[in-house]
């Protein structure tokens, strides 16, 4: 199974994770430094930048910038153009697609779709042929660097 990492600051991503019941590491503030050693998924919740430092010492911790496959996002729609902004800036940073995005700790729904995207990834199948997010599908000026 393809190795899972979140963060998670207020919980929600973190129930998002006990609900998919699929084992993932979380990056802590205490010790965000932890090597994955693997391809693995980022989940992560969007919050301003200066919040995100946790995330940017995992990220660049060994090989682990090299080792992310793709990226779930979690965030709040009320944000407009701002959500889900922390996964669509590491995907355009690390130019990894964004695998599927989602609100707070996901809806029942979102459970069954991102688990059958870690077990399509799972089994062999690319990152380019898993479902997409709507929000991706158009033109969108805040990802004009983003590479799918
Ligand atoms: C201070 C603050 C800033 C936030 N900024 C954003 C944002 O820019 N974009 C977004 O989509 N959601 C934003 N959110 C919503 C969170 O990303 C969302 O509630 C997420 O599910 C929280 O995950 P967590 O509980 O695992 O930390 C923000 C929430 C807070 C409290």
């Amino acid at each position: 199974m393809v190795a899972i990492a979140f963060y998670s600051i207020t919980g929600q991503t973190e129930r998002f994770i006990d609900k998919i019941q699929l084992k993932a590491h979380q990056i802590s503030d205490a010790n965000p430094k932890y090597d994955m050693g693997q391809k693995y998924i980022l989940i992560v919740p969007s919050y301003q930048d200066f919040m995100m430092d946790s995330v940017v010492d995992f990220l660049t911790y060994k090989d682990n910038k090299k080792n992310i496959i793709g990226i779930i996002g979690c965030g709040n729609r009320n944000f407009n153009d701002l959500f889900a902004q922390t996964a669509k800036k590491i995907a355009a940073t690390l130019k990894v697609p964004i695998l599927y995005l989602l609100e707070f700790s996901g809806t029942n729904q979102d459970v069954k779709n991102v688990r059958k995207i870690v077990h399509d990834l799972s089994a062999g199948q690319s990152t380019k042929e898993v479902q997409k997010p709507k929000e991706l599908r158009g033109n969108i000026s805040f990802l004009s660097d983003y590479r799918d």
